[in-house]
């Protein structure tokens, strides 16, 4: 029988006290697509950065075609052939596309180095994946997807026999998606083996060859995805069987106005003297107690919707106004202050301090209310932060443990528990979902709903139809800068929402 491309045997990783990695057995074969499945914690990312050469494991032992091999560095993984896409971007913001690209691996020629080199590679690869970067772009003023594509193009460079991509399209548009399956079949074609990790389940299974389940740090399940559904692969990643919840109208009483957006436009991101508008006309009221959720395909403003409310751009015309108070010109932190809790799309870029604890980093946005008298209640924080824990069911061994200890997922739940400790008026949440587990995203939303019925008003951005659909009161449309329409989720279905997203005129109900 033919060896398998990568192998893991009984490899097990102990981090202090937790045991992310118990014994687990996985393979991967050459000319295959394998899914790698399991909720966040579960110990996806930690079997792959021992693949790659980032940590090393406890015990257990790895082969590479069939030959026992020790990989101590990133440089070992790539000269046995092992790429990895991370999962928590590897760029420097402060470089250019084709800098990020080559880091590593310049290319000089007795001395000198050579850009045009790099340059025609860079292009010809983002060609490749269908964007329209300029290499000398510094990653910083890329948005989140397309640093995503650059991660992304980075690793097509390499010559690679084992590609490990670790939640690739977590930011990527649907588009971006497709092209990067085109590309994904066309390695396979080659005979690369590919380990594909999504939280997008249904996504994974649609590209994949063979599924492994890990629970708890070990492979729970394994089979070939002819042979099995979407619901093997949920029951087995939870250990029990689950239903999403269907929406349920919880009846709850809608208080005061406390979002008014009226006649918004802004200004499309650092062309402001061209005067293109990335939203424009938009007015939105959300209610006390209300959840309402953005629905768009990439490019309908959301995301510059939800940095211009947060205060990170401006409006070039209109209102906004919270509870009753106009905050247009008010800077973030006097918006947080003013009761906005704003959670964001990036959380390397201003979501989470990495150098920083789990604790400090939930309690930093509310700091200022443990302050009495100029000294910090540090028992009163404590006391807040454990709560903030439990309540967004962060999986951690302790608020002293650095952030960067967090499975990708549960940083994520960081970013929620710390705005929900600033006690807000509205939360603004920008992908609220991004990476988080089939079930956690349900407990997520569950404790939302809670806050609304305490009076908080939701506003979330989202790119999945079914959360639009069974989380939130009204469904907001976009398309190309404008709403098209705003529906009650009771009376739309998936493929009207779909459609309308894609329309440019108004054509949906106001409700
Ligand atoms: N450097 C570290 N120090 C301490 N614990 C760690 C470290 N890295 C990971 N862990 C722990 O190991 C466990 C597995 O984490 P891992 O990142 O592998 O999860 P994952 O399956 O990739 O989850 P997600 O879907 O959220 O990305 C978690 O409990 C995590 O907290
Ligand atoms: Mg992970």
């Amino acid at each position: 029988m033919r060896s398998a491309a990568i192998e893991a045997i009984n490899v097990s990783k102990n981090y202090g006290v937790t045991q992310a990695l118990k014994s687990a057995n996985f393979k991967a074969e050459s000319g295959q697509v394998t899914a790698l499945f399991g909720e966040n914690g579960a110990g996806k990312s930690t079997l792959m950065k021992i693949l790659a050469g980032i940590e090393r494991p406890t015990s257990g032992e790895i082969k590479v075609f069939g030959e026992k091999v020790e990989i101590y560095s990133p440089i070992d993984a790539q000269s046995l052939g092992i790429t990895i896409i991370h999962q928590e971007l590897s760029l420097c913001p402060n470089l250019s596309v084709r800098d990020n690209i080559f880091m590593g691996r310049e290319n000089s020629k007795l001395g000198f180095m050579n850009y045009t080199h790099e340059e025609e590679v860079t292009r010809r690869v983002l060609a490749q994946l269908e964007e329209v970067i300029d290499p000398e772009t510094r990653v910083e003023n890329l948005r989140l997807g397309l640093q995503q594509i650059v991660e992304i193009a980075r690793a097509l460079t390499i010559n690679s026999k084992v590609l490990i991509m670790d939640e690739p399209t977590s930011a990527l548009s649907s588009t971006e998606v497709a092209v990067l399956f085109k590309i994904i079949l066309e390695l396979k074609e080659k005979g690369v083996a590919i380990i594909y990790i999504s939280h997008h389940l249904e996504e994974a299974l649609e590209i994949s060859d063979h599924a492994i389940v890990l629970r708890d740090g070990q492979v729970v399940a394994e089979a070939d995805v002819a042979d099995i559904d979407l619901e093997w692969v949920v029951s087995n990643m939870l250990g029990r069987t689950f239903k999403e919840q269907a929406h349920k109208n919880s009846g709850r009483t809608k208080g005061r106005n406390i979002l008014e957006i009226k006649n918004a436009r802004i200004l499309e991101r650092g062309i402001a003297t061209s005067k293109l508008y990335a939203v424009e006309d938009f007015s939105l009221t959300v209610k006390a107690g209300e959840i309402v959720s953005i629905y768009g395909l990439m490019g309908a403003g959301r995301t510059e919707l939800m940095e211009a409310l947060a205060g990170r751009d401006d409006f070039a015309h209109g209102e906004l106004l919270l509870d009753g108070i106009d905050v247009k010109h008010l800077s973030v932190q006097n918006r947080i202050k003013a009761g906005m809790g704003l959670v964001p799309e990036d959380r390397q870029r201003d979501g989470l301090i990495q150098q920083m604890s789990v604790g400090s980093n939930l309690s930093l946005a509310s700091y200022m209310s443990h302050i009495k008298c100029g000294l910090v209640n540090r028992s009163t924080e404590k006391t807040k932060i454990e709560e903030a824990i439990k309540n967004v069911r962060v999986k951690t061994s302790g608020r002293d443990m650095p952030i960067e200890s967090l499975s990708g997922g549960n940083q994520q739940k960081v970013v929620l528990g710390r705005m929900l400790l600033t006690d807000p008026k509205i939360l603004l949440l920008d992908e609220p979902t991004r990476g988080i587990d089939v079930g956690a995203k349900g407990e997520i939303f569950d404790l939302l709903r809670e806050r609304a019925e305490q009076g908080l008003a939701i506003l979330f951005v989202t790119s999945e139809i079914s959360e639009a659909i069974n989380w939130s009161d009204r469904i907001v449309v976009m398309s190309r800068g404008h709403v098209v329409g705003i529906y009650k989720p009771s009376d739309v279905t998936r493929e009207e929402i779909m459609s309308i997203a894609e329309s440019t005129k108004e054509e949906g109900a106001r409700v």
